[in-house]
């Protein structure tokens, strides 16, 4: 026990999570830097696609994505849901109408992340898998820029849920049919890498955040971001 509290007093943690949880990982460093003053760390955000590359180079302790890769041998555990959710402007014709066909979506101009997102690809998978076509009128690499284009009545678009937390009210979620797309986050790591006693730390330290995440915000949040149904 002597050895681990020692081990913690200083060393570098680096992490590489996909674009959707920059919205709930950095915050939970601050608390944990107070427990660990002496510990570096360094936080990668990129899409899925980069972070399977930087996995495959080994250039980070721990990663966090939502799609578990399955041709590298990894151990993963789901800490949090990671829905994926319609997003339109506030005053949508679709925003009242609920219980939405998936295939009226492809009447609209649809707002599509870069090659290489997560996000991009579940959503491409459903349509697929539903038969439906979208207009993609504008592709952005950015969670936040599809929100600023939403907003300002270009299109509609599918983002994560997290995505919301601080401007709920600037827009309307969809009731459509096959949403939300169900998904968590992972925390992965190589198998047969020996977790750092600061990685193993910080992996401990983020379920039981996790966990008290889900607590506070059954009741509240997670309904106030949902359509309300009947
Ligand atoms: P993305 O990842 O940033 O690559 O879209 C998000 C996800 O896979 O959930």
């Amino acid at each position: 026990k002597v050895a681990d509290l020692k081990g913690l007093k200083q060393g570098q943690l680096r992490l590489a999570v996909i674009t959707t949880a920059k919205y709930f990982i950095p915050r939970l460093l601050g608390p944990f830097c107070e427990l660990y003053p002496g510990i570096d760390i360094s936080l990668q955000v990129t899409n899925h696609e980069q972070i399977l590359e930087r996995m495959s180079q080994n250039l980070d302790d721990l990663y966090i994505m939502s799609q578990v890769p399955d041709n590298m041998d990894v151990n993963c555990e789901a800490f949090l849901e990671n829905p994926l959710i319609v997003f339109a402007p506030v005053n949508h014709p679709l925003s009242k109408e609920k219980n939405i066909p998936i295939q009226r979506l492809s009447n609209q101009p649809f707002i599509m992340r870069e090659p290489g997102s997560g996000t991009r690809r579940a959503v491409q998978s459903l349509f697929e898998e539903q038969g439906v076509t979208v207009k993609v009128k504008l592709e952005l690499g950015s969670n936040e820029a599809i929100k600023q284009a939403i907003a300002g009545g270009l299109g509609i678009s599918v983002l994560s849920r997290h995505t919301l937390l601080l401007d709920a009210s600037d827009f309307s979620i969809l009731d459509v049919q096959h949403f939300p797309i169900q998904r968590h986050w992972y925390m992965v790591y190589p198998a047969g890498k020996q977790l750092s006693i600061v990685a193993r730390a910080y992996y401990d330290y983020l379920l039981a955040a996790a966990r008290n995440f889900v607590d506070q915000n059954t009741d509240t949040t997670a309904s106030s971001l949902e359509p309300t149904h009947g």
